[in-house]
Order: C-alpha cells, then structure tokens, then sequence
C-alpha cells in the first residue's frame, strides 16, 4: 500500500474537498493521529474532511485505484485505537457530517449524517418527546458515527439496549466508491441479508457511513438514582444479578472500585461525596419510568436487596443537581485514570452473574503479574472496564509481560462464557487478543467479508484482523 503520496495525489485529493478542508501540515497531522487510545501517534500523510458521499465517493475510488490507505474517524475518542491511520494515508474526518437531517415525529424515527455529537443528538430529540438512549460516557464529545463504528453502549444499555438496537437503515459508501443504501426505514427487517447490523461494529472496515436513520423511543419522563457504598467489591458485585432476579430492570446499575471514586473526586474537585475509609465499592443504580409511585417502589425493593450484601447506607439522589453530579462522577473516571498514570483499559464483559468470578480474576491475575486495576463499568451489563495501571512497573514488565497477564484475563472472560470487548471494540489495541474469543473458522468468515466488502484492503487497514486486510 501506498503510504508516501506523490505530488500530483495530493493535489487531486485536496481538489476533492477544497483547500481549507484539506490538511498536511505536521501540527494537524498530529491532532488527527490519536483518538483516547493510551497515548498511541500515528499520524497520517493526509487529512481530508469531505462534506458529503459524493465527495466520500470520489475519494475512494481514487485510493482504491491508487492503493491509498483510508482510515475514517468520527470525534476520535475511541479507546481501541480503531481511528488511527496506523499505515498512513488519508485520514478521511467525518467532521463536516453533522446535520441532524429529519425527526420524524408521526414515525418515531430520525435521519442524521454521522457527524452529529450523540448528546446533541439526544437532546433535539428530547426537545420532542423522543428519546435515543445510547449515551457512552464520552456522549458530550463522540459522534454518532463512530458510536455505530462500535455500536457503543453507555449505561442506558442495560435497560435501552446499544447503539444497535437503534439503526434501521444507512447510507454506506463503499471502498469502491458505490453509495448504497443498507436496509429500510421499518422496524421489522426480514429481506434477506441484514447488512445494516453487519455494519455496525465494522470499525469502519467495510464502507463509510454518511446518512443513518435512527428508530427513537418515547421519553420516559422521571428517574431516581441512588448510590450505594459496599464494604467489599466482590460483595458490590454478587448484588448486581440480584436486583434483576428481584424483577428490576434498572435504566443504569454501574459499578466503581473505591480508587475510581478517590481518582474521581481528585481530578474533579466539584464533585463531592463522601466515602468512609472501609468502603471498597459502590454500585450507582437508576430506575426510570412514567410513574413516580412505582420508581419508589422500585427503590424500596432495590434497597431491601442490596442490603443482604453488606452495603452501607443508601444516598438517594433526588435533586437534579445530585443526580448529575453522581453522573458526573461515573463519567469522568476514564479521564481521571488517565491522568493519574500510563495505563491500558481493557472491556471485558461476561454474562451479569458471572461478575464477581470476573473480578476475582482479574486481581488474581493482576497479584499474579505484578499490576494494580481500578475496576468499573456497566455492572448491569457483566460489562466491566479493568484499567490496567502501570504505576511504578518497569517498561520491561510493562511491555514483554503484561501481555500475558491481559491474554489471561481475556481467557477467563470466555471460560466464564464472555468476551474481549463489549462496547469498545478490537480497534488496534485488541486485535491481537481476538484469536481468544473468536476462533479460526470465524476469522475466515469475517475476513471472506472484509475481502468481499474491500478487495485491495484500503479502508481502515490494520484493524480488527492486523495485517493490511
Ligand atoms: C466508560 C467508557 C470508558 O464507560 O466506556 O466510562
Ligand atoms: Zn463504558
């Protein structure tokens, strides 16, 4: 592949989109060759920011005659890598993408470009009534595109569902420059093949979205949120599949470590709760609905249930000023890691009951290898976030035997009937785990797809599989 553009490509790229959308300067190629992935660079030969699939087409047709790589990117706050341009190339932003196109309120449906920031999103169709649940923490900044790249989740999942129980049709430019439309606007879809939901969770290896049509739901109209602090993680967890069993489905139930709350609380200091010395853990739990009676009802039973796991006492948020604060702080813990230490953040995910074995596991395996964690995530999912921290570890440690701690970890995920990522994807930073959860004939299946899809291996080389296809 074609990593070094001569003069006259450039030219003939930059043509496509215009010059003030066309970027080469080493300052931007920086900025557009990170996403949130640890503190990964690879820069791009080019940067280009079309405005519509025409334009998308265009260029893809060029790459794709001259075997320039392309890697999409969305907002770039992806944490597997999945936006950088690890063979350099075009780096083909979807920035210019962002006009919410139609609600249609008769249908309970929406037509957005992919651009569009998901709480932007969220909140016009609030405006309305509407509700798209979808809300990965970093909701403020992400785009819809790239949450479609995943089909992200966020804490609405447990309840809502991902990104994926969301899209019913798309726009799709194809590596070869064809537009196609992926499916129907219909909530229904028995019609052979279903390539939507194929697309999603591609990782932007199969064709470049530019239109979606969302289906929405009716706005539930109250929630109540409650915080509850455990004197054992391990115990924190067992609570997780009994609120279920007990006939609750709440609209989040996330778990924190006690040192995502200290990290938390440190990064944001308008966040404040207080948490005594012997708490280990805290389960942030939602009920939402149409009837304030019953969400009381809802939190009386939730609280008879943690009670037979040792919780302390309960904080019920009843303000919304409490209730986004809380949000606030479960929000924020990626970023607070982040900038605590070098660390790696891995998405394991096993069915809900099996959490507790899940969390044994991992700091097992961690006294085992010598690494700190700080545990969170979508409890309610089985979903847990393990931050691997580096700490005071030494590089060599770091990067000859950590590997082998994280492919353990992963192995665990799928004896206990999971697997390596639940929203986060394989992007580049997994990808050479993948062989753990999915096994050779899969792979084959998946790459025929690829191959299918995108024959010379242009689009968002490096991903999932490694290797140029
Ligand atoms: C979260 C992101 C990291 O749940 O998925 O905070
Ligand atoms: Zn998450």
């Amino acid at each position: 592949m074609n990593t070094i553009l001569e003069p006259e490509q450039i030219v003939y790229l930059r043509a496509q989109v215009g010059e003030e959308h066309c970027f080469t300067d080493d300052e931007r190629l920086t900025q557009y060759g990170q996403d949130e992935t640890e503190d990964l660079v690879y820069k791009p030969t080019i940067v280009l920011r079309p405005a519509n699939a025409q334009e998308v087409s265009a260029i893809l047709k060029y790459c794709q005659a001259h075997q320039i790589p392309v890697t999409p990117r969305g907002a770039g706050t992806g944490l597997s890598g999945g936006a950088l341009p690890v063979y350099g190339g075009v780096c083909l932003s979807m920035e210019r993408f962002n006009k919410i196109i139609e609600i249609d309120e008769r249908n309970l449906q929406a037509t957005v470009e992919p651009g569009v920031i998901n709480e932007v999103f969220q909140e016009a169709v609030k405006e309305k009534g509407l509700f798209y649940p979808p809300d990965p923490a970093s909701k403020g900044s992400c785009f819809l595109g790239g949450n479609l790249a995943h089909s992200s989740g966020g804490p609405k999942a447990v309840k809502y569902g991902t990104t994926r129980d969301y899209v019913l049709n798309m726009e799709l430019v194809l590596p070869t420059g064809e537009i196609i439309w992926t499916g129907a606007n219909v909530l229904k879809y028995s019609t052979g093949y279903n390539l939507t939901h194929l697309l999603i969770g591609s990782e932007g290896t199969l064709g470049i979205i530019t239109k979606i049509v969302f289906r929405l739901i009716p706005l539930p109209t109250y929630n109540l949120v409650l915080l509850v602090p455990f004197f054992s993680a391990a115990r924190a967890c067992e609570a997780v599949s009994a609120v279920f069993r007990a006939g609750i489905t709440p609209s989040g139930m996330e778990f924190m470590e006690r040192d995502a709350i200290d990290w938390v609380m440190k990064f944001e200091t308008d966040l404040n709760v207080s948490v005594k010395p012997e708490v280990q853990a805290h389960l942030l739990i939602e009920v939402d609905g149409n009837d304030l009676d019953l969400l009381y009802k809802d939190c009386e039973k939730i609280s008879e249930v943690v009670q037979q796991f040792d919780c302390d006492e309960i904080l019920f948020a009843d303000t919304a000023d409490q209730k986004n604060m809380l949000w606030k702080m479960r929000r924020k813990v990626a970023e607070a890691v982040k900038s605590n230490s070098v660390y790696k953040e891995e998405d394991t995910v096993v069915p809900r009951a099996e959490l507790p074995a899940l969390l044994e596991g991992v700091k097992r395996i961690g006294k085992k290898y010598g690494f700190k964690s700080v545990c969170y995530g979508h409890a309610g999912d089985g979903n847990l976030h393990v931050n691997i921290i580096k700490g005071d570890l030494p590089d060599a440690i770091w990067e000859n035997e950590l590997p082998k701690g994280i492919a353990e970890i992963f192995e665990l995920c799928v004896q206990l009937g999971g697997t390596i990522s639940g929203e986060h994807g394989i992007g580049l930073v997994q990808q050479p785990y993948i062989g753990i959860a999915i096994d050779a004939k899969r792979l084959e299946l998946m790459r025929g797809i690829k191959t299918l899809f995108d024959p010379n291996g242009i689009l968002n080389p490096g991903k999932i599989f490694g290797g140029g296809r």
